[in-house]
């Protein structure tokens, strides 16, 4: 009995620990977690004075080298800047926010953000390459490493993924997307926004991404760069939209509004897009911040007579954070007092922002630690595995005779080309903080790779610009003392990417010349192109046996290229964008409409060219292999399914040949007859599959309503009953067909 009154209060103590204990371990729910974040922003909302409000909606850039500006240290004392743009590296960004946590009334931490959007301090491919592996996983991957060395540099924010559709290669910014297509396009954004801030964006090494740029940006009239975009309700639900409702589908916390304007309005103060579409259809609660000083360019597009409308109408329509021009902060006390902003919009801005800023765990953790620099960045993991996604990332578009790949021990090789030892050249537009002194380059890569008895050659030959043929001499010599050639040629750095848009797909300068005279030294010729955009190449094509689209592949493009021209990589890359045979058939796009009059070779009055051929040089999808595959036994599960059902589709794919090598397995649909016509191809599945020689392997795809469906007349999402067709092949031309219906 004593015992047992004696052991009755300690054992219950004991649970009581326990229960407490476990209570205690259990992280909060995710819910409780968003009712904390709002708790905590409404409370500072209301302590708040409108100069410290604005000062939230307001962002500026720092110095070209990433310091802060000195007038950023008075602003941020009084609470009046809200983030910046390329503060990093070196302690910058702490020793600004030391200011905004110790000095500032509120201790609000400053925001800071960085255009990283392939890589920071290691450089991947160009998006546009990385969208070639049709791999997302390889995007995950880059941009979880891009997040680990931006975050060492004190950044927590990046503008990017660039979701933007292109369908016109003159526009030097397809170069930071993935290609024309949507599917592909929301694949690829949903994999870079997981890289980027991963579950949860509050942890160490993850940063904030940011889709870019709403909307329609990719589609500026003749390809030029900042120009008007026009089209109908139809195609930017179903063309351009898909891929920014993918990062919001996989959590993006910020968008950026564009420059251009959409059907008269400016992306930057477009209602529709940025409240309508952004807010109450998709219910995002982010924050929107407008390009830089896109809200003051209001006026010269003549939808804001000065400034301050300019501020009004921005602010207004649903942008929420301002880049560089600063009218919400300059005018934002006299539009409150006109009524032209209302104090609920202000708040509902501020609390946009703040959201994030508390999301993102700000608050508690406003420093980073310094000596991550040291440690993080361009590690030898991270260059290694930015050599796995360049070779992944290359196309093989042409290769008769197996010229390639070559012997490592073969006797001599050229090595010739503006491109073939220029170290800047491929890190491409927007290399964070990557230095051309890291670049592997082709020769570098080449000389790395063959045996030590190869005599290895190299001749510029011309430069990638300009008129002179001096080097020609020299490189068809070298051409001549070797057994092969391999010509690197393309574009420079600057020539893709923003305000980089160009009225020709040729190759500039002297470079065609160049690849003709020394491929008529009558050695085996390969060419290898490093370049931001599908180039028009209709004489290499026709003339030299090999062709490796290499894209600017980031600081590893040398291994990478060497890895592929001596096999021991075998490309499977397909294109993620139509090559086309001269740039006068831009634009051309797979996933195009049939028109009344499809083309015909011996109709004249079809939808056709005069003077060149109306197909693409290289389809959408393209891309060879040392190795053969052949696809088979495409079968549907059902001859008919009702408009909500499912339907599974099912092909073999086979590797024919003597290697193990990647194919990407692609399937297309086409909706025969609608109320509004539909494309004659749509991507809707694909998977890339590497196979050991004589290996088969049956794959099964899922296509459902939201696959089948489309914006209708009345831009509601229909499956409408009739024929379908289904394709599935290795590129979007060469494809085996199947029918079925709904019902
Ligand atoms: C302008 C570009 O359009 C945008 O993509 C970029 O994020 C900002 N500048 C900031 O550098």
């Amino acid at each position: 009995m004593k015992r047992r009154k004696h052991l009755r209060p300690l054992s219950l103590l004991l649970c009581l620990v326990v229960v407490l204990a476990l209570l205690l371990s259990t992280p909060p729910s995710s819910a409780q977690r968003g009712n904390d974040v709002e708790r905590r922003v409404n409370a500072l909302l209301a302590r708040m004075t409108l100069a410290e409000k604005l000062g939230q909606l307001q962002q500026l850039d720092g110095e070209g080298n990433g310091n802060f500006r000195p007038e950023h240290l008075e602003l941020v004392r009084k609470g009046l800047l809200g983030s910046t743009l390329g503060v990093r590296n070196g302690g910058q960004p702490n020793k600004l926010q030391r200011v905004a946590m110790e000095e500032s009334r509120l201790k609000i931490p400053l925001l800071f953000g960085f255009d990283t959007i392939h890589g920071y301090r290691t450089i991947f491919p160009i998006p546009l390459a990385e969208a070639a592996s049709w791999d997302p996983s390889l995007a995950e991957r880059s941009s979880s490493i891009a997040a680990k060395e931006s975050y060492a540099a004190g950044l927590r924010w990046t503008f990017a993924p660039m979701v933007d559709i292109a369908r016109d290669p003159r526009w030097g910014r397809i170069t930071e997307g993935a290609g024309e297509d949507p599917f592909l396009g929301a694949a690829f954004a949903r994999a870079r926004v997981r890289g980027f801030q991963g579950d949860d964006y509050s942890q160490p090494g993850k940063v904030l991404a940011c889709a870019k740029h709403w909307v329609g940006y990719g589609a500026a009239e003749g390809g030029r760069d900042y120009n008007t975009t026009e089209m109908s309700e139809q195609t930017l639900r179903s063309i351009y939209f898909p891929p920014f409702k993918a990062a919001i589908d996989a959590g993006v916390g910020t968008f950026m509004s564009a420059f251009n304007a959409l059907n008269g309005v400016p992306t930057s103060a477009n209602h529709f897009t940025l409240t309508k579409v952004l807010r109450d259809e998709w219910k995002f609660d982010g924050f929107v911040v407008s390009d830089y000083t896109s809200v003051k360019e209001l006026i010269n597009h003549g939808y804001a007579a000065n400034d301050k409308e300019a501020a009004w109408l921005a602010l207004n329509a649903g942008v929420d954070m301002e880049m560089v021009s600063r009218l919400f902060n300059q005018h934002g006390a006299a539009l409150l007092n006109e009524k032209k902003w209302t104090q609920a919009t202000i708040d509902e801005a501020v609390r946009r922002v703040l959201r994030i800023k508390f999301r993102l765990g700000l608050f508690e953790r406003p420093y980073v630690d310094e000596s991550l620099e040291k440690t993080a960045h361009l590690t030898a993991e991270s260059r290694t595995v930015a050599r796995e996604i360049a070779g992944k990332s290359m196309v093989l578009l042409k290769n008769d005779r197996e010229t390639l790949p070559l012997a490592k021990t073969v006797g001599s090789i050229a090595v010739i080309g503006p491109l073939a030892d220029d170290n800047r050249s491929p890190l491409g537009w927007w290399s964070g903080d990557g230095k051309d002194e890291d670049t592997v380059t082709p020769l570098t890569g080449i000389r790395a790779k063959v045996s030590s008895q190869t005599k290895v050659t190299y001749a510029k030959g011309c430069d990638i610009t300009g008129d002179s043929d001096a080097g020609f001499v020299e490189a068809v010599a070298a051409a001549r003392s070797s057994d092969v050639a391999v010509v690197f040629v393309g574009e420079s750095k600057d020539m893709a990417g923003e305000a980089a848009s160009r009225v020709t797909l040729d190759l500039p300068g002297r470079q065609m010349d160049l690849v003709k005279e020394v491929a008529r030294a009558g050695k085996p010729t390969i060419v290898v192109l490093i370049n931001g955009r599908p180039p028009a190449i209709g004489w290499i094509v026709d003339n030299v046996p090999a062709i490796l689209e290499a894209w600017m592949a980031g600081t590893e493009s040398g291994n990478a290229i060497a890895d592929i021209l001596f096999g021991d990589v075998n490309p499977g890359g397909k294109l993620p964008v139509t090559f086309p045979r001269v740039t006068g058939q831009v634009p051309i796009y797979y996933n195009h409409l049939n028109t009344g009059r499809p083309p015909e070779a011996n109709n004249r009055y079809t939808a056709k060219y005069f003077d060149a051929p109306w197909t693409p040089q290289f389809p959408f999808g393209f891309g060879l292999s040392y190795t053969q595959f052949k696809i088979s036994n495409v079968a549907v599960s059902a001859t008919q399914i009702r408009p909500d059902g499912t339907i599974r589709v099912t092909a073999d794919v086979e590797n024919t040949g003597k290697r193990a090598g990647d194919e990407v397995v692609q399937l297309y649909i086409r909706d025969v007859t609608a109320t509004i016509t539909r494309p004659v191809k749509e991507l809707k599945g694909f998977q890339r599959v590497t196979l050991q020689p004589g290996a088969k392997r049956s794959l099964e795809f899922v296509l459902g309503p939201e696959h089948l469906g489309f914006y209708n007349r009345d831009m509601k999402f229909v499956v409408e009953p009739g024929e379908f067709r289904v394709m599935v092949g290795s590129n979007s031309q060469d494809v085996i067909e199947k029918t079925f219906e709904v019902r």
